[in-house]
């Protein structure tokens, strides 16, 4: 057992033993695991908890909703649960319940933080029951709320939500928690994005931790309107070497306009002339995957291409001219932690 409370780290071990998942924690402390596969963190650097809590649960303002209805949630690389539940805990505060859809290839993960006692401590016993019920069973249902897990690649899945769960028109929330589009290029597709735009109501969102150029133009090549996820007041008051402020913590996307306030307490606010500017630069070309089956180098190499035939303005005169050298790719905190 390890100092958290863990077993041995589990999950397939690749012939050099190096275990596919590692526990990591951020600067929260919450629980996080790190993928060996695809070489990044399951969160940033804040921490899990205070992701979800800042980029999910706070931009979906629950407030919206009157106390008693019940939301449709697609919640997309479900991983540990860690956005659902902690979704679930803000809204039964509010008197709302859910009906959550999660989208996730590997039991692993969930397998892995379940095991571990910091990981279950986090939650309430509600909602720690959603998670083994959906572990062990894929399904969950109790005090008003449901939910199921539907394993596989999500991009076969999303179909089934549109046609035989019925789904298009009727999501209040879509949160896409995919590894980084570099890492995973299948998520974040202009095909796959279009799908989940689909499935919002007008007044739905689709709630995300990336800022990247390309998700947002494909986002609103797929219809939507865009909004910057603002990064919350508390990020001033953490450890001096997590002080950071970057300029978005992602994207809020709507069929209708979103309500965008201008003082620090609203979640979103609109994006400002550097994110614009942005989205006509090279960095903006979409993920192409029209089959819904390609590899993601194979992804990447057509975006590649695709991007040295364009004619859209260069990212880095971009970067330059808004001072963003120093920060990785996008100038916004770097969406997951490296290894
Ligand atoms: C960044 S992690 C998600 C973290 C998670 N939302 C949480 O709060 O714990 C990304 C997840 O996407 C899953 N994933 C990767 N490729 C996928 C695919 N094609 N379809 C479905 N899930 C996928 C991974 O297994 C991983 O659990």
């Amino acid at each position: 057992m390890t100092s958290n409370g863990c077993g041995p780290e589990a999950g397939p071990t690749p012939a050099d033993g190096t275990p596919a998942l590692r526990i990591q924690s951020g600067a929260d402390g919450s629980f996080s695991l790190f993928s060996n596969r695809f070489g990044e963190g399951f969160h940033g650097t804040i921490g899990a908890l205070s992701e979800a809590r800042a980029k999910f649960v706070r931009p979906a303002q629950l407030e919206r909703f009157s106390a008693g209805q019940r939301l449709v949630v697609v919640d997309v690389g479900f991983g540990l649960g860690t956005n659902s539940a902690a979704l679930l805990e803000a809204a039964s505060g509010q008197g709302l319940t859910l009906q959550i859809l999660g989208l996730e290839l590997d039991p692993q993960p969930l397998r892995q933080a379940l095991a571990c006692a910091a990981f279950r401590r986090q939650w309430q016993p509600g909602t720690l029951a959603m998670l083994w019920a959906l572990l062990e069973r894929g399904g969950w249902c109790a005090d008003g709320s449901q939910a199921r897990l539907l394993w596989g690649d999500a991009r076969s899945r999303v179909g089934g939500l549109l046609e035989r769960h019925q789904l298009a028109g009727r999501c209040d929330l879509v949160l896409l928690d995919a590894f980084s589009p570099r890492r995973c290029p299948e998520l974040w597709s202009l095909e796959f994005l279009s799908a989940l735009a689909r499935l919002l109501r007008p007044e739905g969102r689709l709630l995300t931790y990336c800022c990247a150029a390309a998700v947002r133009h494909s986002l609103q090549l797929a219809g939507l309107q865009l909004a910057s996820i603002r990064p919350p007041q508390e990020l001033g008051t953490m450890a001096p070497s997590q002080r950071i402020r970057p300029w978005s913590f992602g994207t809020a996307a709507s069929p209708t306009a979103l309500g965008l306030g201008s003082g620090p307490d609203c979640p979103l606010q609109p994006l400002t002339t550097m994110e614009i500017e942005h989205l006509g630069t090279r960095a903006a070309q979409p993920y192409r995957d029209p089959s819904g089956q390609a590899a993601a180098a194979v992804i990447l190499a057509e975006r590649q291409l695709a991007q040295a035939a364009s004619a859209a303005a260069s990212t880095s005169a971009w970067r330059r001219r808004w001072g963003l050298e120093g920060h990785p790719r996008t100038g916004a905190e770097p969406p997951r932690q490296p290894a």
